[in-house]
């Protein structure tokens, strides 16, 4: 690494030294416990849906009136943070490195409009492109996920019960696919190079053995990102694999994984070191040994081809 490197990375932990990162934790659960009681409410036959890029990327009134509340109430408390959401996201807008909220208002949207009870607001702050706190919260379900960079994650079950992440404090190695359950995400954009990858790569990780495949114990297709990366993180699902989902999707998962002593590495082969803006993702559960072994193994069922994005 050079000074310079070594220099930015000093003054981004000195940065963070000044934040009351507890206290910010806090404040992100009672907004999006306030988020939570407005998806609640919300009545899914009345609150009807737009188009975004096609009819299978949908917005409702409920995302933007959520995205409004939480830009409001974290733009009072922390006036000195930027903020990045989903539904005020201009195109080019980039991360920096000031102390920035990243909203997903609801994460599963199609989730929610159809009443499926997968889905969950996502808050998190980053600090040096990097998320430091996370908070996932499913009001459907009742469960919050937090986590705090250097002190642990967490799930709060509806009867109040805290777990540390991962569940199974001791959790197995991974051998390899053979043995994975692997959530995998469609998006939206259903043809062209990216969606025959997505889709020959699926095939590949289901197929038999001795068809060629990896013969993954199953994929799971939740529906929402975030709760894509808290499963992996609570040790609930072994892999997340998505090329094309945004950085609000993903940010409060990834530190919630990351404390969970889970990976992240690139949804595309060869990224040890993915970026949080980057669209290719690839979480790893915790596990004493096989992370980087499952990492190479789902990279080969690629077959050499590469996810490719825009922007
Ligand atoms: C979507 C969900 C979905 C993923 C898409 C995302 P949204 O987020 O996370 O699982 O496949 O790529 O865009 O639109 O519901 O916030």
């Amino acid at each position: 690494m050079s000074s310079l490197q070594d220099l930015d990375k000093a003054l981004v932990e000195c940065l963070i030294g000044e934040l009351n990162l507890v206290e910010i934790r806090d404040t992100l659960i009672s907004v999006a416990q306030a988020a939570g009681e407005m998806m609640l409410n919300a009545d899914p036959s009345v609150d009807t849906s737009e188009t975004k890029k096609n009819s299978s990327d949908r917005v409702t009134a409920t995302d933007k009136a959520v995205e409004a509340m939480v830009k409001a109430c974290l733009t009072t408390a922390y006036p000195d943070f930027e903020f990045l959401g989903e539904e005020s996201f201009k195109v080019g807008q980039k991360l920096s490195d000031a102390p920035t909220f990243v909203c997903d208002p609801i994460d599963g949207t199609l989730n929610f409009i159809h009443g499926f009870p997968n889905t969950a607001v996502s808050l998190a702050l980053t600090v040096g492109k990097k998320p430091v706190v996370g908070v996932v919260f499913n009001p459907f379900r009742r469960e919050l996920y937090t986590a705090i960079k250097g002190q642990g994650a967490f799930l709060q079950k509806p009867n109040g019960t805290v777990y540390r992440l991962p569940i199974r404090q001791n959790p197995d190695p991974l051998t390899g696919l053979n043995g994975c359950l692997v959530a995998v995400e469609w998006g939206s954009e259903r043809s062209g190079p990216n969606w025959d990858l997505r889709t020959n790569t699926t095939r590949k990780l289901m197929s038999a053995k001795s068809a060629g495949g990896a013969m993954c114990h199953s994929i799971r297709s939740s529906g929402s990102a975030a709760l894509d990366f808290c499963y992996v993180a609570a040790g609930q699902m072994d892999l997340f694999w998505e090329g094309g989902c945004w950085i609000w999707d993903i940010c409060a998962g990834w530190i919630i994984l990351e404390e969970a002593g889970g990976l992240v590495a690139s949804a595309n082969p060869g990224g040890w070191d993915p970026s949080l803006e980057g669209r290719l993702y690839l979480a790893v559960r915790g596990a004493p040994s096989g992370q980087k072994k499952v990492v190479e193994e789902l990279w080969s069922c690629m077959e050499g081809k590469e996810f490719v994005f825009a922007h």
